[in-house]
């Protein structure tokens, strides 16, 4: 047995958020469920996207996808362009992927114990504790920036949060104000963070812990969570040229490990001959976590039908139009510039 290092000291923390939670917790259509799978799924679906703007791909995903089997089934592409729109594609791979373990490894029955299911593909410490607390009692704090957030402030904690022992740290700082329902505690600390405990503007005179919050006692809460180091997005340079003709445009999926993997793109070169059919240029500037894009995109109005079919013969591009361009997940700059330039 693992020593209950919980202290009565902090104890009572933990249950006003409790308390608190059980009046306000916000009604989401997850929270009607204890199904792991549409846990799970919701888990991953806001790790980076908010509530407001994710809820209807969730449920879209979740009324094609109701249970593992049917996503495990399903092709790869479908389960992306159900995606659409909620970027980190590689979250909807991976989910895929976690389906098939899961019909493989566990006849398809989703895995109670928070050491499976962190097995799963995809699947880090986070979100094994917010399913395996949520749908199987299980004891483990759910860590993100929200838990950062709410425990440096409480406890006016300057452990640095760019550590690499942060999420260690924070896990057993947790511990010390967890309740026995660490289901419903972890997610009180998900609405706290993102509704009141907020990063910048918190809401203290709604938070019931603020009698508790040492931060907001000294008036510092601005200084909390401490965070040195910051990751500098790096700045990369492509060129795509968007070779269109009659309404038609050419397009690949993406192979390589790199951003963007399995998503539909222009092509990245063309042929001498369709170079003289170039109209112009333009530049979108777009940001990833950790890339600042620069994407320069040729519009190349391909006048001779030679021209058009020689390149089309000699690549292994496909034909689409802005119809069948719906049926496709493309990165949200190349999805925009088609839009723009097909919508008249
Ligand atoms: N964000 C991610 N998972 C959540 C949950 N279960 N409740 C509230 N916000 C969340």
């Amino acid at each position: 047995m693992e020593k209950d290092i919980r202290n009565s000291d902090f104890l009572h923390i933990g249950n006003k958020i409790l308390d608190w939670y059980k009046n306000n917790a916000r009604d989401l259509p997850f929270r009607q469920t204890k199904d792991p799978y549409k846990i799970w799924i919701c888990e991953i679906v806001f790790q980076q996207t908010r509530i407001n703007q994710g809820l209807n791909h969730y449920n879209n995903f979740i009324e094609r996808f109701p249970d593992v089997k049917t996503l495990a089934e399903a092709e790869e592409n479908e389960v992306l362009l159900y995606w659409k729109g909620l970027g980190y594609y590689s979250r909807a791979i991976n989910i895929h992927k976690a389906a098939q373990q899961i019909m493989n490894d566990y006849k398809g029955v989703f895995p109670d114990q928070y050491e499976e299911i962190l097995q799963l593909k995809g699947v880090g410490k986070y979100t094994a504790a917010a399913v395996s607390s949520i749908c199987f009692n299980g004891k483990m704090p759910a860590v993100d920036g929200n838990f950062y957030r709410v425990l440096s402030r409480i406890f006016a904690d300057d452990f640095d949060i760019s550590n690499s022992k942060a999420f260690t740290y924070f896990s057993e700082l947790a511990k010390l104000v967890m309740p026995e329902n660490v289901g419903d505690f972890n997610q009180a600390m998900m609405d706290i963070g993102s509704e009141i405990c907020k990063p910048k503007n918190p809401l203290c005179g709604e938070c019931p812990v603020n009698e508790d919050c040492l931060a907001f006692s000294m008036q510092n809460i601005s200084n909390y969570p401490v965070k040195t180091k910051k990751v500098k997005a790096e700045d990369l340079a492509l060129t795509y040229y968007f070779v269109h003709r009659n309404g038609n445009f050419l397009i690949r999926q993406r192979k390589e490990d790199f951003i963007w993997k399995k998503l539909f793109e222009f092509p990245t070169a063309v042929s001498k001959d369709m170079e003289t059919f170039i109209t112009g240029s333009k530049t979108i500037n777009h940001k990833l976590t950790h890339k600042n894009l620069s994407i320069e995109i040729f519009n190349v109005n391909v006048d001779s039908e030679a021209v058009w079919n020689d390149f089309v013969a000699e690549n292994q591009y496909l034909i689409t139009n802005l119809e069948g361009s719906h049926e496709k997940s493309f990165p949200k700059p190349l999805e925009n510039y088609i839009q723009n330039s097909l919508k008249d």
